[in-house]
């Protein structure tokens, strides 16, 4: 052999040695990337692993946190193969402390590695010296603009690290030295600001100079005063901000900056702010200060903030400038979306620009805001005439695709930017029909659009809320798309601070809307139904821990109000939104949907009880199980598997919860799809019956009829929208009718998720991603793709906990190619279709080929 080829052969073996060599990478601590707020004594630390070599799993692992240069604590060699919320368990860490971590891996092979790039994360802090400060000036009463708070700070001194710590009763934006501070939008994000107002810690270190600092903070009503769901004021009247910067410098010594007596106060350029209805700036208007006033609240319902923030996203640049059959401007730009636009301009002193946000045109092509009911969701801004000025809100947001654009001034590079919670994405779905790769691309734009901060029902009327039956309908697609875990450990415990003393759970969290708008079955089974999801999908055993005592207040609530085990009273939403025409209507029972949810809840407490080791909790509420499904079964359904209403959703929600005996569950699988082809091949179900109704088909055998609703191209269907020209998911299934004429002025949202949870099954079915139930977090795959409707291929990956999980398929004639990945420490079965049986397999990549029937139905 020559030198050449021997060096050739060298390079070789080690890349093989070298990619057989396990990695260990994307290192969390409580399921964030370097978070800056931790308030957990026990933080857990998740990693994933990566290798070439087929059939890895780890097979011990060892973490050491790190205090700078000195070990703080190690876990020492542990046989394990969870690499998912490995929990911190050494001493109490320091608040305000900044640790780094690095975790050591071994698999099975022999192989072990350490990663290379250390993760960090800082304490959160408890102690507060900051002081609440207000304005010192009394407020206009009306439009109440914006105020400023500033101080200026010198130091003749090397900054080594400066950490800032701010909230606000309102939305803030602080800059320091007249640069924004952190990426985030919308902050301290909405909670139940009374119980829990959260804080964000920053990094400000590369802010700050030697000399003068300014450091300025504006603050917005948002949630906070402004008006949200239909009242203002709902937390406070009066705007302020805490701020605590913690500086420490080169030689060592340490100061630390507060907001007290010292600030200023003033208005600025923003005149008006508001979620609903936009935002005004003024760019002629200057600043008087005056001074602050100091308020004394107390400071124990501040928090640190667990979930990512709002934060910027797609930018869209490339629009249609349309002149309307009205003669109006206005723009185009091709997304329903949330967000805002900005843009640049120049023109005389006082030019304004008024800008109007709406989600569709009308059936004249007209500019319609109609829908968004007293949401104004107007922006104005008046131009000071000095050159070229830009433009963009900043505590508002709206949800549109149209602008209707009034001015005489110049504008350039009008964009609208997308705005929302910084949850990574994980899904992408795509197959061969367009169609559903748009219903796809509809139900992920949904998403994000209603994930701003809080799972809200629609961006962009007078509403925006937290309602709980739209987040616990649409959570587990929501899993697919993004890894939405933190974001729902917020609002799961802000569910649980509002949650009546009785256990009644509110129709919205943050509930702004009162203690009687509480306790609707199908909305308040949030309580059990998120972190139950959360806990399989995620493997997050704590929360589900902390979150029990809620999921079981709301069962014993439920219980209070159900005489001989039967939930038959109050008042409920029932399954909002189904199929009504002049001639026939598909209305349930509404006492069927409340037993059917009163079972559900039930049995996730069992499974929590079960999963946390209360056994006397399983035994007392498996006892009260089957009372109620006995006392179901009794009032509503017949020997031969009728149920009352008849209506696809009885069906649905008494074979997706287990109401009926095993005996007869088939025939009222047989009724469902009865009644599925009186109607001609569609749907006719509402929020309740539909993010069930396809699963529930798959599970009785009736794949091919999941199939005809998935591709039904007519009203009521998934399609219908798309068909229309739909970019979002619609809140009725015929917002805009055939004739483009609108259903109803009243509450006709075109960006609304739930119906989007079909989302759901095209994952689990069409690719055939699924879990093994048996355990958590993905941690044993089940590979079951179903073709069917015509398909001709179909290819989806999910970033599950432990990566990514890959299945990409296509028929060519009679033969079914399947090409997929599993990864690093998990295992998985796979059913090829036209194969009997599964195969077991570990990580790696496979491919398969079989022989399948494709006579086309
Ligand atoms: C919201 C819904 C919500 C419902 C309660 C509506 O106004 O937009 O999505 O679940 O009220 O029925």
């Amino acid at each position: 052999m020559n030198k050449h080829i021997s060096l050739i052969f060298l390079a070789q073996a080690l890349y093989l040695s070298l990619s057989a060599q396990v990695q260990v990478k994307q290192l969390l601590t409580e399921g964030l990337k370097d978070p800056q707020t931790i308030d957990n004594a026990h933080p857990r630390f998740s990693w994933k692993l990566s290798t070439e070599q087929k059939n890895t799993l780890q097979s011990a692992y060892e973490i050491t946190v790190m205090d700078g240069k000195k070990t703080t604590w190690t876990s020492g060699k542990i046989t394990s193969d969870e690499s998912l919320h490995a929990p911190y368990e050494g001493d109490a860490l320091t608040p305000g402390k900044l640790y780094s971590w690095k975790v050591k891996v071994w698999d099975n092979h022999g192989h072990n590695s350490a990663s290379t790039e250390p993760a960090y994360f800082r304490m959160g802090i408890t102690n507060w010296k900051a002081k609440w400060i207000e304005p010192g000036y009394t407020e206009q009463a009306t439009n109440r603009p914006c105020p400023i708070f500033k101080t200026s700070y010198r130091t003749g001194k090397k900054v080594a690290s400066a950490i800032a710590y701010i909230t606000s009763h309102g939305l803030y934006e602080a800059r320091i030295n007249d640069k924004k501070v952190g990426d985030g939008f919308l902050t301290p994000g909405f909670t139940s600001y009374n119980k829990r107002l959260q804080y964000q810690a920053y990094d400000v270190t590369n802010l700050l100079q030697s000399g003068d600092n300014n450091i300025e903070i504006t603050v917005g009503s948002g949630w906070y005063r402004g008006t949200i769901g239909w009242g203002d004021n709902k937390y406070g009247k009066t705007l302020g901000v805490l701020y605590q910067m913690e500086v420490t410098y080169t030689d060592g010594t340490k100061e630390t900056i507060i907001s007290d007596e010292h600030w200023k106060s003033g208005t600025g350029k923003i005149t008006y702010s508001e979620i609903y209805n936009g935002e005004w700036q003024d760019n002629r208007k200057e600043t008087t200060w005056t001074g602050v006033k100091v308020i004394d609240v107390p400071l124990n319902n501040l928090v640190a903030s667990v979930a990512p923030p709002v934060t910027k996203h797609q930018v869209f640049s490339n629009i249609k400038m349309l002149k309307t059959p009205a003669g109006e401007n206005v723009i185009d730009f091709g997304q329903n979306l949330s967000g805002f636009v900005h843009f640049k301009a120049s023109g005389q002193p006082g030019d304004s620009i008024i800008l109007e946000h709406g989600e569709i045109l009308d059936k004249k092509g007209n500019f319609y805001n109609a829908n968004l009911r007293t949401a104004a969701a107007k922006d104005i801004f008046v131009l000071s005439g000095k050159g070229e000025e830009y433009f963009e809100p900043h505590f508002t947001f709206h949800g549109f695709r149209y602008v209707r654009v009034r001015t005489k001034a110049k504008m350039t590079g009008i964009e609208a930017v997308a705005i929302y919670s910084n949850t990574p994405a994980t899904g992408d779905f795509e197959c061969s029909n367009a169609m559903i790769n748009q219903l796809q691309h509809n139900i992920q734009w949904s998403q994000v659009d209603n994930f701003v901060d809080i799972p809200t029902d629609c961006p962009q009327r007078d509403e925006r809320l937290g309602w709980t039956g739209d987040a616990q309908a649409f959570v587990q697609t929501a899993t697919f798309n993004h890894n939405v875990n933190t974001f729902f450990t917020k609002w799961l415990r802000d569910l649980a601070a509002d949650q009546l003393q009785n256990g009644s759970v509110p129709y919205v969290i943050p509930n702004v809307l009162g203690n009687d708008a509480t306790g609707s079955a199908g909305w308040g089974d949030a309580a059990t139904v998120v972190p139950w999801t959360m806990y399989q999908v995620y493997s997050d055993k704590r929360l589900l821990e902390q979150q029990y005592p809620s999921m079981k207040g709301w069962v014993d609530f439920i219980q209070l109000q159900s005489p001989n085990n039967m939930w038959a009273s109050g008042s409920h939403f029932g399954d909002w939104l189904s199929y009504k025409s002049e001639n026939r209507y598909a209305d349930t029972y509404t006492y069927i949907t409340t037993q059917c949810y009163y079972a559900l809840s039930t049995q996730l407490v069992i499974n929590a009880a079960k999963v946390l080791g209360k056994q006397d909790d399983v035994a007392k509420y498996s006892a009260l199980l089957k009372k109620i499904k006995d006392a179901f079964c009794a009032e509503y359904v017949t020997p031969n598997g009728r149920i009352m209403s008849n209506t696809q959703t009885s069906y649905v929600l008494a074979l997706a919860f287990d109401m009926l005996p095993e005996n007869i569950r088939a025939m009222a699988a047989k009724n469902l799809v009865d009644d599925i082809a009186s109607y001609n091949n569609h749907l006719t179900t509402g929020f309740l019956g539909t993010y069930l109704l396809s699963n529930t088909l798959t599970r009785f055998g009736y794949t091919d009829v999941a199939y005809k609703l998935l591709l039904q191209e007519t009203y009521p269907s998934w399609l219908y929208p798309v068909k229309m020209g739909a970019t979002t998911i619609w809140e009725r299934w015929d917002g805009m009718k055939t004739d483009s004429t609108f259903q109803t002025t009243d509450m006709n949202s075109f960006n609304h998720y739930a119906y989007g949870a079909i989302g759901d099954w095209m994952y689990k079915n069409i690719t055939g991603i699924n879990m093994d139930s048996s355990t958590t977090g993905f941690k044993k795959i089940r590979i079951m793709p179903r073709p069917g409707g015509n398909l001709t291929y179909a290819k989806a990956s999910y970033e599950s906990g432990y990566g990514k999980i890959g299945v990409d398929w296509k028929i060519q004639d009679t033969k079914f190619i399947m090409d997929v990945e599993i990864p690093v420490n998990t295992t998985a079965e796979i059913y090829v279709p036209g194969k009997e049986g599964k195969e077991e397999v570990g990580s790696g990549k496979y491919h398969y080929e079989s022989t399948i029937n494709t006579t086309k139905k």
